[in-house]
Formats: structure tokens, C-alpha cells, sequence
């Protein structure tokens, strides 16, 4: 069992008091004051090498708390006539503040007082109070603090600040809940993080750092009912676009790539990527023409050209389908041959190039269920990308293709039907 109160070390326990000379009660040669602890937090105190003058009637220590004075306690201590006094404290340490703690030997005579040594010992919360990460189902983590040695007024803020090991800061506060005197406890749900990995997470009562430790929190795979959007990048790939995927992989999000063939042939490792990124990559034709009432043969040649390219470069053909401009009609119905994906937030980011502009509408309209339109071959649609994964994280959404969202929300994709948002 750890002690609740350390020793102060050697060199800063014991000094001698100045104007010995001018002291007539007591002679005091090299008195130090060393304390000691014990498991349950009491202390003693011992002083030697204290020799009392005859007239002398009594010495006394007073201990009182460093931080703001009124935690004032005085000890009578007898002095014995070899030279050493003891004081031992009855009350445990843990019930007090923690931090420094001065110590104070005086002599008495005709009820005067004069100090003879000073003394600081250090009360260490960390020596005493542990804690512990349970229940890690990968949807919540519940930490403990075990024998907190919590003060009463630092138990109105106890709490943990918890953030990721050796990654960019994902950082949550969460209070902590009192169960008993030995015990208090945070419930820690998944979806507070952005990330996935390891955390650490350090526990304080006020100010006084408790405790800390180390937990993984992995997430399960979104389950139904799952609150999720479908990020969806037309008309791309784009030079950007690799470094999306890689914001993508970091947070364990997928996204929907609906690619024009054109662009496409030009970033083959790309298209790559994204498939070994999980993410899925959907037919935007193969050079951007309204395919609404356009003729069997040109809607034929404007996807099978732009599969021919997808296929070319990771294997398979794209499922989905996104028309140019939105443009549907029967005649794209007819021969598409693959769902027809529209979209309920769209961010207009190809009209204001503004990053700020489109990470607020996404994040001002985002709801569950939402396919969300933005172009992966924009820069200032990236940046605003690279901004919206972790935060979309943090609110709590999965971020899935739009395959995904269908079979999360138990929506059958129909060829030929069209979909503004999966719910
Ligand atoms: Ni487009």
C-alpha cells in the first residue's frame, strides 16, 4: 500500500534557525526535523540533535498548509535530554489539502516563543490514490479512481482529461461521479473520440493531480442505428486527393468517390488508395455531360468507359452512379444499370471556394442519414475535408460510403432509383 504522504527529501528537511546567539532558552546545535509517514497517512516528526536549556518549559510544533495558511495545527512535543523531540500526528493525512506543509519547532520559556527550526514536508496525492480503465467494450471505457484522498473542497472538480498517445491532440474532460469514499468513477463512450488507439488519462481533484493511466479504446464497426453520413467527392481524383485519403484512414472513416473516367486514367495509384482505404469509388461519367435524356449508346459509352478505367486499376466496377449536374431522367433510369446517388446537404463549395464556408455547412446541417456533396479536385474543399472528419467524429457520426450508410439504415439500392439521403 503506497504511502498517502511522502517524506520530504533530506536536504530540504532539516535547517538550522539563525540568531542561535541571540537565544538565551535553548542551546540547539544542527537541529534538523525529519518526518516520516506511515501507510495510513499519519506522520511523525522527529527533531534532533536539540539540546533545551534548563529554564526552558516546553517546545511545541506547529504545522500548518503551505497554500494558504489556515490549516494551522500545534503539537505540544516533549524534548528529551539527549537532544531529540517527536511529535506525531493523529490525523491522517488524506484528510487534508494536499501540497506542502510547514513545519515549525519553537521553544517556550516565560511564555516567550522563539522558533528553532523550520521544515517542509510534501504530502503526495500520487502516492496514494490509484486508478483504473474497465468495461472496455470498445464503446465505452470506465475509469476509477481508487482511495482518491480528496479533500472536500477539491470534490466539487473531480475529473479526467483524457487525450491520445503520441497523436495530434483529441483531448475530452469528463467529471468523475463519487460511488464511495474509496471510489470515484467516468463513464467514457467511444463516440467522444475522433480517433481510435491509445489514450492517456490523468485524473485531478481541483488543481492536485490524483492519478493517471493508459487505456486502448478501439471502436466496434458501426452497428444499425449508428448515427452516420456519407462524405461524397465529385468530379476528382485530384492532387489533393491523397492527402483526404490519408485523413480518412487516420480516423477510421470511409468516404465516396464518385469519379469522372477522365480523371481518373490520370491517377490510377490513386484510385488504388482508395481502395485499400476502404473507401468507395462510384461513376460520375467519364467527362461530365447532363446523361438525363442522353441516348442508351452515349450513357453506355460515358460509364463504361469510366468503369473500364476504374476496373483497370483496382479490380472491380463501380456500383453507384452520380449524374453529372444532378440530371436524371427516364433515360438514365433506363440504362444506367446502377442506384443513381444525389445528395441532401450540398455545400456549393465549387461556387465559394471557401473552406470555412464549406466545413459550416456541413457541420450546421449534418443529420443522420445525409449524403454530402463536395469536390475532391477544390482545394479549399479538401482543407474544409481535412477539418470536418475529426469533428464529424467528435459529434458523434460514423463516417461511411454511401454503400455503407444503405445497409446500415436497411435501404435496398434499386438500379435506376434515385436517393437524396439514406434514413
Ligand atoms: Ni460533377
Amino acid at each position: 500500500m503506497p504511502a498517502c504522504a511522502a517524506p520530504a527529501e533530506g536536504e530540504e528537511a532539516g535547517m538550522v534557525i539563525s540568531a542561535l546567539e541571540t537565544m538565551k532558552m535553548a542551546v540547539v546545535p544542527e537541529i534538523a526535523l525529519e518526518s516520516d509517514s506511515t501507510d495510513d497517512g499519519r506522520f511523525t516528526v522527529i527533531g534532533r540533535g536539540l539540546k533545551m536549556h534548563p529554564d526552558c518549559q516546553r517546545a511545541r510544533l506547529s504545522v500548518w498548509y503551505r497554500g494558504d495558511g489556515t490549516d494551522k495545527r500545534i503539537y505540544e512535543v516533549s524534548v528529551s535530554r539527549n537532544g531529540s523531540c517527536r511529535a506525531q500526528d493523529s490525523v491522517a493525512w488524506h484528510d487534508h489539502h494536499f501540497g506542502s506543509y510547514h513545519l515549525q519547532l519553537s521553544v517556550v520559556q516565560d511564555e516567550t516563543e522563539k522558533t528553532v527550526a523550520v521544515s517542509e514536508v510534501n504530502l503526495n496525492a500520487r502516492n496514494y490514490a490509484y486508478a483504473q480503465a474497465t468495461d472496455n467494450t470498445g464503446s465505452a471505457v470506465v475509469l476509477h479512481v481508487i482511495r482518491p484522498c480528496i479533500g472536500e473542497q477539491d470534490a466539487r472538480s473531480v475529473q479526467a482529461v483524457v487525450e491520445s498517445s503520441g497523436k495530434e491532440s483529441d483531448r475530452i474532460r469528463v467529471p468523475l461521479t463519487r460511488i464511495d469514499d474509496q471510489m470515484w468513477e467516468a463513464t467514457i463512450s467511444s463516440t467522444s473520440f475522433a480517433l481510435d488507439g491509445d489514450y492517456e488519462a490523468r485524473l485531478y481533484a481541483g488543481a492536485v493531480e490524483l492519478a493517471d493511466l493508459n487505456f486502448r479504446m478501439i471502436r466496434p464497426a458501426p452497428h444499425k442505428g449508428a448515427k452516420a453520413v456519407a462524405l461524397t467527392f465529385d468530379d476528382g481524383p485530384g492532387r489533393k486527393t491523397g492527402k483526404l485519403i490519408a485523413q480518412l484512414k487516420k480516423y477510421k472513416s470511409h468516404a465516396t468517390f464518385f469519379v469522372v473516367g477522365k480523371n481518373a486514367s490520370k491517377y490510377g495509384v490513386v484510385l488504388q488508395t482508395m481502395k485499400e482505404a476502404g473507401c468507395e469509388i462510384g461513376n460520375h461519367s467519364y467527362d461530365h455531360p447532363k446523361l438525363g435524356n442522353a441516348s442508351a449508346e452515349e450513357i453506355e459509352k460515358q460509364l463504361g468507359s469510366t468503369n473500364d478505367v476504374i476496373r483497370k486499376y483496382t479490380d472491380r466496377e463501380a456500383t453507384l452512379v452520380r449524374p453529372p449536374y444532378g440530371n436524371i431522367g427516364a433515360s438514365l433510369r433506363e440504362n444506367a444499370q446502377a442506384p443513381l446517388i444525389l445528395w441532401s446537404i450540398d455545400t456549393r463549395d465549387w461556387e465559394t471556394r471557401d473552406a470555412e464556408v464549406t466545413y459550416d455547412r456541413v457541420l450546421k446541417n449534418a443529420k443522420d442519414g445525409d449524403i454530402i456533396l463536395m469536390h475532391d479536385i477544390h482545394a479549399e474543399s479538401v482543407t474544409a475535408a481535412l477539418k470536418l472528419i475529426p469533428e464529424l467524429r467528435k459529434r458523434g457520426f460514423e463516417l461511411v460510403t454511401v454503400s455503407e450508410l444503405a445497409a446500415l439504415k436497411g435501404v435496398k439500392l434499386d438500379n435506376g432509383a434515385s436517393y437524396r439521403s439514406l434514413k
